[in-house]
Parts: structure tokens; sequence; C-alpha cells
């Protein structure tokens, strides 16, 4: 019934998480306030592990993408269920130390670290940094030499795929601005610039094809591309590449109509690609990292807001007001993401409406959804929007100077707060 194994309806007729009456939430911790099911967040964690011992033989790790959602509390679960952490800035290196995540199991992305970033990796011991361009690999390799360090890296390859995803989530293809370009001879001449840079030890290649993809193809495809590339780099250069992270961008339901594949039906027939490519080419099979952040955090968490004006504008549509918006989810302003509302207190009543969901900013295209199915609300309903565990929280504003909500955690039936709501306080907290 639900997009989510987490959701139920309680004998109420209310919205359950986790076991846990959604209304009684939102009475007790205010309201807009996401709240996430810890037991369903690490259940995904198992399953890329699981998935990663079936299928490759436990010769791989699994990073949490921490973009989707960051935090000390995720940091620590991610860190309990021995994963590694892919980091994208000071910022998310600094959580997840905060967290006492293990430096070791940090990837450090991004197309354009700072020169004060890549030293603050290097300070840390971050176990890889996976290098985007040329300026970057001497930069690297001047901060790296300047500390007496040698900087163990990734090269971020663009393989060339297409995948079929939002435009501005898309990141595979040559018209990016992430990564080398294999086409056009960038990748391999860096390599070689790479192995005969000081203080740079080249251990592994990176790529990443976009995100919320439900094929499976493009992901084999893109492990093929990247092992015919290694297979070039070691005819050419002698050089053995050993690591191979292949990125995340496991699609998640957001509505009844998204079609995810189970985890498994991406590793086995991905596993079998790398494996038949490094006996064909006569290549050590390499240890394989995969990036899952949606597919961790995304489907596991709900947002809760209070109901205000309802507007029915007769012929044209009715809008339903709620107390949060962009400002805790840009998602449908950005990409137009289909989302599944609820009327939590009304769980278990047909969704005969169709209504647009608005939110509270002094901007039109302040929507969470247009044309949305649900219960028939009214003021003070406490409508919930599904699958908002991943780039919600973590894409959050300060826009029109609204505080960012409270994040919870229920397990086991208990409900705790991992992030505090903002207060007015804070919204003034860096002004001078
Ligand atoms: N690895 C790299 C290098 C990435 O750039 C990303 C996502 C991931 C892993 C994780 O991808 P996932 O498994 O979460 O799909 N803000 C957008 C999504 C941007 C994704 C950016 N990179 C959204 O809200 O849909």
């Amino acid at each position: 019934m639900f997009v989510s194994k987490c959701l139920n309806v309680n004998e109420k007729g209310h919205l359950t998480i986790g076991g846990v009456d959604t209304v009684d939430i939102a009475g007790k911790y205010g309201t807009p306030v996401i709240v996430y099911d810890e037991n369903a967040v690490r259940d995904n964690c198992r399953a890329f592990v699981r998935s990663i011992d079936k299928y490759y033989g436990g010769n791989g790790r699994v990073l949490y993408a921490s973009k989707a959602f960051s935090c000390l509390e995720m940091c620590r679960i991610c860190s309990e269920e021995n994963m590694g952490l892919d980091v994208v800035s000071g910022g998310e290196i600094y959580t997840a130390l905060k967290a006492g995540f293990p430096a070791d199991r940090m990837y450090f992305h991004g197309n354009n670290k700072s020169e004060d970033e890549l030293k603050y990796a290097l300070e840390n011991n971050v176990g890889r940094i996976v290098v985007d361009n040329p300026e970057e690999l001497k930069a690297l390799s001047v901060i790296a030499k300047d500390m007496g360090k040698t900087a163990s890296i990734y090269m971020r390859i663009k393989p060339g795929i297409d995948a079929h995803t939002h435009n501005f989530i898309r990141t595979g293809q040559i018209d990016s601005k992430f990564g080398f370009a294999l086409e056009t001879g960038e990748a391999m001449e860096c390599v070689k610039l790479a192995a005969e840079t000081e203080s740079i030890n080249l251990v592994g290649l990176h790529c990443h094809i976009g995100s919320q993809i439900f094929d499976i193809d493009p992901f084999v495809h893109a492990a093929q591309v990247m092992m015919k590339f290694i297979a070039d780099i070691k005819s050419q250069t002698g050089i053995v590449i050993s690591e191979l992270d292949l990125g995340g961008g496991f699609g998640i339901k957001y509505t009844e109509e998204d079609k995810p594949a189970a985890f498994g039906a991406y590793m086995e027939p991905v596993s079998n690609a790398i494996k038949a490519s490094a006996a064909e080419n006569d290549i050590p099979v390499p240890f394989v990292l995969i990036e899952p952040g949606r597919s961790i955090a995304g489907a596991e968490a709900v947002t809760l807001y209070t109901v205000g004006a309802v507007k029915h504008i007769p012929n044209v549509r009715t809008y339903v007001s709620i107390d949060g918006g962009m400002t805790d989810n840009p998602r449908y302003i950005l990409y137009q993401s289909a989302y599944t509302v609820l009327c939590a207190n009304k769980a278990d009543k047909p969704r005969d409406s169709v209504v647009t969901v608005a939110g509270k900013c002094c901007e039109s295209g302040d929507l969470i959804q247009e044309n949305a199915s649900i219960q028939t609300v009214e003021r003070d309903d406490i409508l919930a929007v599904l699958s908002t565990g991943a780039y919600n929280y973590s894409m959050a504003s300060n826009y029109n100077r609204v505080p960012r909500p409270a994040v919870l955690m229920v397990k086991d039936g208990n409900v705790r707060t991992i992030i505090n709501r903002e207060s007015y306080e804070d919204m003034v907290r860096n002004d001078i």
C-alpha cells in the first residue's frame, strides 16, 4: 500500500512510521518535522553490504553518499554498519570526523575542492581523494609534498554513458562538469601525468553516471567501459589499477509508478561484467566500491506538516498551504519531483481530492506537489510527504528566514531528536 516498508496505518486510521503514530509525533514535536525509521535505514545499508558479499565475494565496500543526508547520527549509523563514506566538502568531512567516523574509510569527491579542503583532508588522513581535473592534481601534489605526505587518489572518469534521468542529475555523459573524458584522450593523459607526479599514488578510478536511475543496463555498461579503460592503462603504461568505484544512483520509490530494482539485481550483473572483463583482459579483479545515497535514506523518512489555508479556486485548482515548503524540500521547484502525499490523520480514508500542496514562502513556485491525490483535507490536519529522506534536509535553506525543521529518528517504538529545530536566534547567528 505504501512506497516504503516502514509505513503503515494504525487502528486510529493514522499513518505510522516504524510503528509510531505520526499524528502523535506531530503533536509532541511540532511541525514541520522530518522523521526517519532507523531500522529501515540500517536494513538498506545491510542489503547493499550483503549484495557485495554475495555477488563479489566481499571484495568491496559500500560508501554512503553523505550528501543525501549528512548529520552526526547518520555518520555514526554508517560507521556501525561498517560502511565507508562519500564526502564532498570540508563540511561533510568535519561532520563525519566529529561523529568519530574513521577517516581512512572516507572518499573525498568534488569538481572544485579548495586548497584548504585538500589540506584538511590530508591532515586528517582521509582515505582517498577523487581527483577531478589536472589543475586539482597539480595543487594536491604540491600540498601533499609540502606536508611530507603521499596522496592516494582515484581519478573521476566520464564513461560517456547517458543515463535516463533528470538533466540536472545526469553526470556520466561527456557534457558534464565532473571528471575526465575518455573519448578525447584527456583521461589517459592524466593517468600518465599522475604516474609521474610527486607525492601522488594513483590507486583507483571512479565514475558516477547519475541519480534516481531504474535501468540496470547503464550501470553494467559503465562497469564495462571502466574495466576496458583499466585494461588500456595497463597495456599503455604498465600501471595496475586495483580499485574501482562505480558511484551511486540507484532509484527509489517516490510514487507507486516508480519501480526500483532490488539491490542484488544490480550487483549480480555488474559483478559478472567486471569478472568477465578482468579474465578477458588479463587484469586483476579490482576491489569494488559503490556509493548509494538516496537508496539508503530516501524512502525511510517522511516530512510532517500542518495544513493552514485550503483555497478552492473554482475551475482552476485547490491550494493546500502547509507550514513548510521549498525551504525544507526544494526538489519540486528544482526537478518537478513526484511525491506521494497523504493526510496523516485520515490515512485510512480514500484519496478522493486532487490538490496542489503549496509552501509558505513568498514565491509562487514554492510548491511541494501539483495535482496530488489526497484525502479531503482541512485546516489543522497533518499532511505527510513520503520518501523525503534524501536531498531534502541536505538541500534545505533559510529562505524568508524560515528555520530548518527538526529531524527525528524512530527505533523500536522510541522517538528521539537527531537534529534540533532551528530557532529564530539561529537565523541571526552569523549576522553582525
Ligand atoms: N556518488 C557521487 C559521486 C555522486 O555525485 C552522487 C550523487 C552519489 C554517489 C549518490 O547518488 P544517489 O545514490 O544518491 O543517487 N540533489 C539531487 C541528487 C543529486 C545527486 C548528486 N550526486 C536530487 O535531489 O535528486
